[in-house]
């Protein structure tokens, strides 16, 4: 039986071209790792091209510095029909003092798409040990609220011309 391929490592070295204005890394900087990083994750996955629709929970705790060694760590943490979420947790390392901190963590939503440019149904997901089985239920969880989110907007927004509309 062929095994699941769930999680993504990326390893990224923090470079000069990356900084922002304080000449810390700039959040556009990783936000573009980190949407790539869930691409692979996510395409390995579904053996498929997919799309980003969209990004939860992005929290810069600290900031991440110039010449530091950034890994992150993709995992498919929940599968609809043509969507997913993967997590991607975000760690960097001084290279000199050796010392590692968990900086971010954040939740894209990936849909497989197929050639004709049209969501095709995702690889049901394999759930094997309770901590899959806590990602799972965190990650439903989130869509759950990411709907009510979206159904208590409507409702507050009901009215004002153009808010809703596309
Ligand atoms: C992804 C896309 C094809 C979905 O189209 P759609 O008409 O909403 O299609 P569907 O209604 O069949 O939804 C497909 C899946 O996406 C999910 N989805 C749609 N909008 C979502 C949102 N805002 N947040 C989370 N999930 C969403 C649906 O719940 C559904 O999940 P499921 O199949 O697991 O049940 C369309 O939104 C798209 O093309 N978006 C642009 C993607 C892109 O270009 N990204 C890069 C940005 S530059």
């Amino acid at each position: 039986m062929e095994v699941q391929e769930k999680s993504l490592h990326m390893t990224v070295l923090m470079t000069p071209e990356m900084a922002n204005f304080a000449g810390n890394v700039h959040g556009g900087a990783l936000l573009k790792l980190l949407d790539q990083v869930a691409y692979a994750c996510a395409a390995r996955y579904c053996k498929s091209y997919v799309v980003t629709v969209s990004l939860d929970q992005v929290a810069f705790k600290e900031p991440i510095r110039v010449g530091e060694l950034v890994t992150f760590r993709a995992n498919v943490n929940y599968v609809g029909k043509s969507s997913m979420e993967v997590g991607v947790r975000v760690m960097a390392e001084d290279l000199r003092s050796k010392t590692r901190r968990h900086t971010n963590s954040c939740y894209f939503t990936m849909v497989a798409m197929g050639e004709d440019g049209k969501p095709i149904p995702a690889p049901p997901l394999e759930i094997s040990t309770t901590f899959e089985r806590k990602l799972y239920e965190a990650a439903a969880m989130r869509r759950d609220m990411r709907r009510e989110v979206a159904r208590r907007n409507e409702e507050i927004t009901a009215g004002i011309p153009d808010y809703n509309s596309d």
